[in-house]
């Protein structure tokens, strides 16, 4: 059997501990042959390759990023996509998929299961947001980059008597925001879930220099003023979804802060720092285990289905469930961090 392998979609940290644990399962006990498709997506649709076996993989266990690229290629919106797919992977010898990346990469991985390729998915993005598994690796390193800033930060607003916004990614979900803001003992933390009142807000910082400490708000990128909450937002401010555009709503914020409380504010945004670098061992753990169970879904001929993480267990649920809704922080779960709000 000769399986290729693909990482799409924005990069995480282990996602290079998935392909090691794929290859290394997939050649000493299954004896399969592996081919890695470069950037994606991109890779099959223009059969762009390289070689993948066990020394291709040594040393890449602790390196952030993908040894094979990422691209977000959609084959289903370029001409003849699929079939150009289908073609490459007949022409390179491949019978088999592993598919790694988020909501799109998987979102096209389920669509061409449905035209009759045979792939296994495996969920990744550091938002933590996909749904049918518990939790994504990724997410672990980034909410630990994010404390150590936010940690970081508590000390020199209390220097500076100041107030520190810090935005985290999380276009669609605030698990980030939520973790690291508990985590890093945030004094408020918005999240797109849950629209703030910029009132509400500024009476928590106000509350927070009474008790003599500098509050420190934790705000997802996507996060976004209430309707008439008295902080509107400029029309250039707002993407396409309706969002405000990335990694604006910090910068934002500060100003608003600054206006209305007449205290000092800065904003840091962490942007892709959350994104690079070397992941936790609780990502290298994970992707592994991501990994293994991929290739042994593979080895069974159980095709359209992704590898998840439910409780202790590495399950293969459809691919569908990871591709429907969104996984979102639920009001209960963000209304149990209030007690430390302000
Ligand atoms: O989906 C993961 C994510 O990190 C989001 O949180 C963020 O908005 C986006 O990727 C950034 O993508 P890009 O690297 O394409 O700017």
């Amino acid at each position: 059997m000769r399986v290729g392998v693909l990482t799409g979609g924005g990069d995480c940290p282990g996602l290079n501990a998935v392909i090691r644990a794929v290859v290394r399962k997939g050649v000493k006990e299954h004896g399969f042959e592996f081919v890695g498709f470069r950037d994606g997506w991109r890779g099959p649709l223009e059969g762009v390759t390289m070689p993948l076996g066990i020394a291709e993989c040594r040393g890449i266990l602790p390196r952030g990023g993908t040894i094979l690229g990422s691209s977000r290629t959609n084959p289903f919106k370029v001409d003849d996509g699929v079939q150009r797919i289908k073609d490459n992977l007949a022409a390179e010898g491949v019978d088999a998929l592993v598919a790694i990346g988020g909501e799109d990469t998987l979102g096209v991985a389920t669509k061409l299961a449905e035209l009759g390729v045979d792939v296994v998915g495996v969920p990744k993005t550091i938002d933590n947001d996909l749904s049918g598994t518990d939790f994504t690796f990724g997410f672990d390193t980034a909410v630990n980059i994010a404390t150590e800033a936010i940690d970081r930060l508590h000390t020199t607003a209390e220097s500076h008597h100041r107030v520190l916004v810090v935005e985290v990614m999380g276009r669609h979900a605030g698990w980030i925001a939520l973790h690291s803001g508990i985590a890093g003992g945030a004094n408020i933390v918005l999240i797109p879930e849950q629209p703030f009142d910029i009132e509400e807000v500024c009476a928590l910082v106000q509350q927070r220099f009474e008790s003599r400490f500098a509050p420190i708000l934790v705000v997802s990128e996507g996060a976004v003023p209430r309707d008439g909450s008295g902080m509107t937002l400029q029309s250039g401010d707002v993407d396409a979804f309706g969002h405000v555009r990335l990694g604006g709503i910090g910068d934002r914020l500060a100003k608003e802060i600054e206006e209305r409380t007449g205290a000092e504010a800065r904003a840091v945004v962490l942007g892709h720092v959350q994104r690079g670098g070397t992941p936790t061992a609780f990502d290298r753990w994970l992707a592994t285990r991501f990994g293994l169970q991929a290739i042994s879904a593979v080895a069974d001929g159980e095709f359209g289905v992704m590898v998840a993480l439910r409780g202790k267990d590495i399950v293969r649920v459809p691919l569908i469930e990871g591709t429907g809704e969104l996984k979102l922080v639920t009001p209960e779960e963000y209304a149990e961090a209030q007690v430390f709000f302000g």
